[in-house]
C-alpha cells in the first residue's frame, strides 16, 4: 500500500522536511489574510483595482463581463461576500496583504458551487487574484496555501480549482500548490469547458 506510510504516522509527527499544511516555502513572500472590510478604503481600492480591468475580470466568470466604473460597485461585493459568509460555513473573501508592508495585493476565496446536473451542492472552489504590480512574486501561491489550510482544519476534505482551460498562471499556482490536475472536461457548475484540479490536505504537505 503505497500510502501506508502516512496512514500510519501519528498526528503531529512528520518526516524531517517535511512543512506542516499551509507553511511558507522557503523564499515565499511572507502573507496575511484578512476579512475584507467594505468601509477599509485600502480594502475597497485593492477591489477595485482588479475587477475594473478586463484583462483580471474575464478570467474570473462567463462572457459578458462588466469591469467596474465605480468604487461603490466593489464596495457592493464585499458586502455581498460577507452576507454568504454570514450564511454558509466554508465561504470566504478574504485580502492578501504583504505582512512586511501592510499593503493588500489582491484576493483570495472560498465560494459554495451547486453542479448544474444537481448530483451535488456541496462543492467547493478555491479561487484568486492579484493586483498586476504583485504579479510574479509567489504571493498566490502563499496565500493559498493558508486559506486551504484553514479550511482543511476546519473540516472541509477537498476543494476544487476550476478556470478557464487557457489560464496558464492560474493552473501554474495550482500545480504549485500540488493539485491534482483532472484536465479540461465539460465544466460541472459553470458552462463550457473548463481545467479543473483538485486540492486535498495532503497536498499541501509536498
Ligand atoms: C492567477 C494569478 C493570481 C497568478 O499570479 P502569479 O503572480 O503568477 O502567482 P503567484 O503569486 O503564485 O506567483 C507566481 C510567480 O511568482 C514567481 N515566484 C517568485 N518567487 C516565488 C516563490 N517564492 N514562490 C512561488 N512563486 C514565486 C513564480 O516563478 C511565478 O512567476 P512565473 O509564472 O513568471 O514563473 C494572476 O495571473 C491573476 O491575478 N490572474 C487574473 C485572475 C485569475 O485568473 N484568477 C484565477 C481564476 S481561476
Amino acid at each position: 500500500m503505497a500510502d501506508a506510510g502516512k496512514a500510519e504516522r501519528a498526528v503531529g509527527e512528520r518526516p524531517a522536511g517535511e512543512r506542516p499544511a499551509g507553511e511558507r516555502a522557503p523564499g515565499a513572500p511572507r502573507v496575511r489574510l484578512v476579512p475584507l472590510d467594505p468601509d477599509d478604503p485600502a480594502h475597497v481600492e485593492a477591489v477595485f483595482d482588479m475587477h475594473s480591468r478586463l484583462e483580471i475580470v474575464r478570467w474570473l466568470d462567463d462572457p459578458p463581463w462588466h469591469p467596474m466604473e465605480t468604487r461603490d460597485e466593489a464596495r457592493a461585493l464585499i458586502e455581498r461576500r460577507r452576507e454568504r459568509e454570514a450564511r454558509l460555513h466554508f465561504d470566504r473573501l478574504r485580502g492578501i496583504l504583504d505582512a512586511d508592508t501592510g499593503e493588500v495585493v489582491g484576493t483570495a476565496h472560498i465560494v459554495l458551487l451547486g453542479r448544474r446536473d444537481g448530483t451535488s451542492d456541496d462543492d467547493h472552489h478555491i479561487g484568486w487574484a492579484l493586483r498586476p504590480a504583485a504579479q510574479g512574486r509567489g504571493y498566490v501561491t502563499a496565500a493559498a496555501r493558508l486559506l486551504a489550510a484553514e479550511v482543511f482544519a476546519e473540516g472541509l476534505d477537498m476543494l476544487y480549482i476550476d478556470m478557464w482551460a487557457d489560464n496558464e498562471p492560474s493552473a501554474a499556482v495550482a500545480r504549485r500548490l500540488g493539485a491534482a490536475d483532472r484536465g479540461v472536461v465539460d465544466d460541472p457548475w459553470y458552462h463550457g469547458t473548463s481545467r479543473v484540479f483538485e486540492l486535498r490536505p495532503a497536498d499541501l504537505q509536498g
